[in-house]
């Protein structure tokens, strides 16, 4: 087993068990995932809150930009679009906000409830081109996975 099967079944136990404590069961996770694969260098939930996107758990520096505009930078497109962004080069998007200095690449993947995107997943990796499509797959699972449990 790949240790991104191991945490989806660990999240599918996770989620049976229907926490009380949703906060912390939600960091569990992101904790999880920061340490699921090594280029993940920064690993944080943004949960839309109106017309923002609000900064929830995080694993990695701690970062500016805690609240974005629905539509602004990369989380804030993928918000809107509903569907994953992955930039192989964070320099050559004109959308980018930096957060880090070293991050080169980057995920976003909306969660999603009823069609309506509710946060997302958001990880920067210091590598180029880290994510490829098998990223996409897994973290697109966890965010379903996740739209049960936020
Ligand atoms: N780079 C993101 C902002 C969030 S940080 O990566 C943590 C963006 O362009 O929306």
């Amino acid at each position: 087993m790949t240790r991104q099967s191991v945490l989806l079944e660990w999240l599918d136990e996770l989620i049976a068990k229907a926490p009380a404590d949703r906060r912390r069961a939600l960091d569990l996770v992101v904790d999880r995932l920061h340490r699921s694969c090594p280029d993940y260098h920064w690993t944080g939930i943004y949960l839309v809150d109106g017309d923002q996107l609000m900064l929830g758990p995080y694993r990695g520096s701690p970062t500016e930009h805690t609240r974005i505009s629905l539509g602004k930078g990369i989380c804030g497109s993928a918000a809107i679009s509903g569907q994953t962004e992955i930039v192989d080069d964070v320099a050559s998007d004109s959308r980018y906000l930096a957060c880090f200095p070293d991050t080169r690449s980057e995920i976003v993947v909306p969660i999603r409830r009823n069609g309506a995107v509710i946060g997302e997943i958001d990880i920067d990796s210091q590598k180029p081109s880290a994510f490829n499509e098998q990223d996409q797959t897994y973290l697109e699972l966890v965010a379903e996975r996740l739209a049960e449990l936020l």
